[in-house]
């Protein structure tokens, strides 16, 4: 029997969190789509049974199972449930919860794709959305219409421009179900449920699975709230592979020690970044210059993997430092062992409109930094080559 989880830190939570009674250290692959059984009964059981593996894969599955238990162990939620992307579990829970008529309260400077959704699909399917600044958390609450808002949605750290949301204020909104996605600091570096928040989500795809090897959403919270989340998920089919929650669940192990590495080098980053002439301004967590730097503190254990640096000239230089950079690569998505930058407006954000970009920080020459796991002064080197 293993010790009490509540007293450990989340690090050594992470080594044995989603692993089954057989003795093996590593999870099975189990690729089987279905099971046969003796009997129609059997068959009948498993049809019936809610968010059990034994049946059929798109409704769940052994690895899948062990990946989800590991998520939620880490959140300290009673349920966990995966899916084929962080979309996945970003739009099967909004249409899980949410109907015609619904309203929606949600963060202005949420990922794209979020926000691509809620003014998409869900405008066209008649739900109702209201944006607010994160940043003034009492706005999340003013904007709530009792029966009628059924979610309250928020990204912290926001990306790419870092802001911090007030977990504990958010956590406070009673009616609405709280929805956070805590993809940027990963349940190593905050964990939203225990601040209040009915839902967690993560885009395992980034420091979770941690190697860009997965494609993996996981969404965590009560047995009730995931369970409803699920009899809809089945439907949608936005199902997570076992390939990819294997890699997720092997990403679980090291995500202590890989999250402990890259916040302290994505801080040394940001300090040195902030002290060169040539940058206007840094956004990390971490900085003391960072206008939620207190808040942050509250509320993280680590400031994450993921800064953004507007330099003084503009878009050119931007764009020449991206290509003067040789160890930092040019690729989108983040929290994998390399080192990345991305032009966030002409591509994760392309989407977004100029008003909402101007709105939320994301300029033209803001660039986004993933720091990987190289060490710390060659990632500096690369960026003082390249600034000169
Ligand atoms: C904060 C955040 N949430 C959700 C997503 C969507 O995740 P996925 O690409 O796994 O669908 C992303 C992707 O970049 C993200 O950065």
């Amino acid at each position: 029997m293993a010790g009490d989880r509540r007293k450990q830190e989340p690090e050594t939570t992470a080594i044995t969190a989603g692993r089954d009674s057989s003795g093996a250290l590593s999870p099975a692959l189990w690729s089987s789509s279905t099971w046969h059984t003796d009997d129609l009964d059997g068959t009948h059981r498993g049809a019936k049974a809610v968010h059990k593996s034994g049946f059929y894969s798109r409704y769940a599955n052994p690895t899948v199972e062990s990946f989800e238990q590991s998520i939620a162990e880490l959140e300290g939620a009673e349920s966990a449930l995966a899916f084929g992307s962080g979309m996945g579990a970003i739009a099967s829970t909004i249409f899980a919860l949410c109907s015609t008529g619904d309203h929606i309260v949600a963060q202005r400077n949420m990922y794209a794709g979020t926000l691509g959704f809620l003014d998409g699909p869900c405008k066209r399917m008649g739900i109702d959305v209201t944006y607010v600044d994160g940043r003034n958390a009492a706005e999340f609450a003013h904007a709530v219409r009792p029966g009628k808002t059924i979610l309250v949605m928020a990204e912290t750290p926001t990306n790419p421009h870092l802001d911090v949301v007030d977990l504990d204020a958010l956590g406070a909104i009673k009616g609405p179900f709280t929805f956070v996605d805590s993809t940027l600091a990963t349940p190593l570096g905050q964990q939203p449920l225990r601040h209040g928040v009915s839902l967690v989500m993560h885009s395992a795809t980034k420091g979770i699975a941690g190697h860009n090897d997965a494609t993996l959403g996981v969404v965590a919270g009560e047995k009730e709230l995931i369970d409803t989340i699920w009899g809809y998920s089945v439907l949608h089919g936005a199902t997570a592979s076992p390939f990819d929650a294997l890699n997720g669940l092997r990403g679980v192990r090291t995500l202590g020690a890989r999250v402990r590495l890259q916040s302290e080098t994505a801080q040394e980053l940001a300090e040195w970044l902030s002290a060169h002439p040539a940058v206007k301004r840094v956004n990390y967590p971490g900085l003391a210059s960072h206008p939620q730097h207190e808040l942050a503190k509250r509320q993280m254990r680590w400031f994450g993997s993921i800064l953004s640096v507007e330099l003084c000239g503009g878009v050119a230089e931007s764009r020449a430092l991206t290509q003067r950079l040789s160890l930092v690569r040019s690729a989108v998505t983040l929290g994998g062992p390399d080192t990345l930058i991305s032009h966030s407006a002409t591509s994760t954000h392309l989407s977004v409109s100029p008003e909402v970009k101007a709105a939320t920080g994301i300029s033209d020459s803001l660039l986004r930094v993933s720091v990987g796991l190289e060490a710390a002064h060659d990632i500096i080197a690369d960026f003082e080559q390249a600034l000169q």
